[in-house]
C-alpha cells in the first residue's frame, strides 16, 4: 500500500486528533521490535505474564474461591521473575501462526521488506505443524501463516503444506457425528468448540488449491451442524458442545467464559467471523442470516462505551472488569466483511461499528508505545479468565485480527472485496 493511502487510513482512524503515527506503520515498527527480541528459533511470543489473583477471578465469576479453587489449575501464573515478561511457546501451541500471520498482514499494509523477510522466516519454522493430527487448531496455525504467504508470495512448496495440513484436519471429521472434533483432552466424549469455525478457512483454501471439493464439503457440514447445535435462541453461542458417537448432543457449556449459559465474548466473535466467512465461500443465505443475527446480538449486548468488550458479554458492567481487545478486533474484522455482503444502507451500521472499534484499538488506551508491551501491538486482552490465565494482557491473536481488520478496511474503502483469499488458485 502506498504512503498516501496509509496516511488516509491514519486520518480515518484518528480524525484530526494529535496522534500522529498511522496505525499500520506503528504496528509494523512494533512487530519489528518484537521479532528482534525473540531469544532463538522456534520460540513464538504469545502474551505477557501479567499478574492476577484468585480473588479477582472469583469476583469476576461471581463465585467463592473455594468453589473452584484448587479444582481449576492456575496455569501460567507468573512468578515474580516472570512478571511482565513475554510468554513464549513452541510451534505446537495453538497461537503459533499468529505472529507470522501478523507479519504477512503488516507486509500487505506497508509493503515493507523487513516484514516480508521476518514473515517468511517465522512461517518456515512452522513446517512441523503440517504433520500434526492431535489438534483442530491447524487452521489457526497454518492458514494464518502459510495461508497468508500463499496469498502474498505464492509457491508450490506452500501449497503442499496447506494440503497436507488440511488432510490432517479432515482426519478429525467423523461422518457419523457430522463435525470436526476439537479437543483430545477433558471430560467430554467428542468436544467441538465454536472456535473451530475459524479452522474452516484452511479447508476452503485446500479445495481451491486441489480442485477437490471434499475439504469444502466437510467445512460446510461442520458449519451446518454447528449452526443447529451451538446456538441459543437469542443467537449467543455456547463454547463447547460435546456429541455422542451417533451425533446427538451429549452436553453444552462454556469453558472459557463466565458460566455455561453466558456469552463468552471471544466465542461470539469466532461465531460471527465463521458464518460471515462461510457465506462468502458458499453464498448460502442461512449463513448470512446467522452472521447478521450474531452481529446484532453483539451490538445489543456489548455495553462498553468504546465498544471493546468485557471478557464475557455477561461480565460485571464495572470499570475494573477486564476487557478483551482480541474479541473487539475479531468483531471489527468480521463486521467489515459483513457490511459488504448487504445493501449499503443495511451494511453501514456494521461498518460504522467496526470503525469505532478500530479507532479505540488504535488509540493510546489500547495501542502500546513502541518498544514496550513485549513488542505486542495491543494491550488489554483476556485469554481464559476462569483458568486464571492471561488476564488483561496482550495476546498475539488480538494483534493478528486487528491487522486483518486494517487490511479489510483499507480494501473496502478502495471498493475492493474485503478479503483476497480468492487469489489462491490451483
Ligand atoms: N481458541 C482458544 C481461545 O479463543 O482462547
Amino acid at each position: 500500500m502506498k504512503k498516501t493511502l496509509l496516511s488516509a487510513l491514519g486520518m480515518l482512524l484518528f480524525g484530526t486528533t494529535a496522534v500522529a503515527a498511522n496505525p499500520a506503520d506503528a504496528a509494523a515498527d512494533q512487530l519489528a521490535y518484537q521479532v528482534s527480541q525473540i531469544p532463538g528459533p522456534g520460540k513464538f511470543p504469545r502474551a505477557l505474564f501479567t499478574d492476577y489473583s484468585i480473588g479477582e477471578v472469583a469476583y469476576q465469576l461471581e463465585r467463592e474461591p473455594k468453589d473452584f479453587y484448587p479444582q481449576i489449575e492456575l496455569r501460567n501464573h507468573p512468578t515474580l521473575k516472570e512478571f511482565n515478561t513475554v510468554r513464549y511457546h513452541n510451534y505446537r501451541d495453538w497461537t503459533s501462526g499468529f505472529l507470522p500471520g501478523s507479519l504477512w498482514l503488516a507486509y500487505e499494509l506497508t509493503g515493507r521488506d523487513d516484514m516480508r523477510r521476518a514473515a517468511t522466516e517465522l512461517t518456515n519454522q512452522l513446517l512441523p505443524v503440517s504433520y500434526m493430527k492431535d489438534t483442530h487448531d491447524l487452521g489457526f496455525m497454518v492458514n494464518c501463516s502459510y495461508g497468508n504467504a500463499l496469498r502474498l508470495a505464492p509457491s508450490d512448496s506452500i501449497k503442499a503444506v496447506i494440503v497436507r495440513t488440511a488432510d490432517n484436519l479432515i482426519s478429525r471429521f467423523d461422518p457419523k457425528v457430522g463435525v470436526i472434533r476439537s479437543w483430545d483432552f477433558g471430560p467430554w466424549n467428542y468436544p467441538v468448540i465454536i472456535d473451530n469455525m475459524m479452522n474452516l478457512e484452511l479447508l476452503f483454501n485446500a479445495s481451491r488449491l486441489t480442485g477437490d471439493s471434499k475439504y469444502r464439503d466437510i467445512a460446510l457440514k461442520h458449519a451446518d451442524k454447528t449452526l443447529k447445535c451451538h446456538f441459543r435462541p437469542d443467537f449467543t453461542s455456547y463454547h463447547v458442545v460435546s456429541y455422542t458417537p451417533d451425533g446427538s448432543i451429549e452436553s453444552r457449556g462454556t469453558f472459557q467464559g463466565k458460566a455455561d449459559e453466558s456469552a463468552w465474548s471471544r466465542g461470539q466473535g469466532w461465531a460471527l467471523y465463521g458464518y460471515t466467512e462461510c457465506y462468502r465461500e458458499s453464498g448460502r443465505k442461512e449463513y448470512l442470516e446467522q452472521a447478521r443475527h450474531i452481529a446484532d446480538m453483539i451490538m445489543e449486548r456489548n455495553v462498553t462505551e468504546d465498544l471493546i468488550p468485557y471478557w464475557d458479554l455477561d461480565a460485571r458492567n464495572e470499570p475494573t472488569t477486564p476487557r478483551d481487545a482480541s474479541a473487539g478486533a475479531l468483531y471489527a474484522a468480521a463486521m467489515i466483511e459483513l457490511s459488504t455482503m448487504l445493501p449499503e444502507k443495511e451494511g453501514k451500521k456494521y461498518l460504522d461499528y467496526a470503525e469505532k472499534i478500530l479507532a479505540a484499538l488504535a488509540s493510546p488506551q489500547y495501542t502500546a508505545e513502541q518498544g514496550t508491551n513485549g513488542g505486542f501491538i495491543l494491550k488489554h486482552s483476556t485469554g481464559s479468565l476462569p483458568h486464571g490465565s492471561e488476564i488483561d494482557t496482550p495476546l498475539n491473536y488480538a494483534d493478528y485480527y486487528y491487522l486483518e481488520a486494517l487490511v479489510r478496511l483499507d480494501r473496502v474503502k478502495k471498493g475492493l472485496p474485503a478479503t483476497s483469499w480468492d487469489k489462491i488458485k490451483k
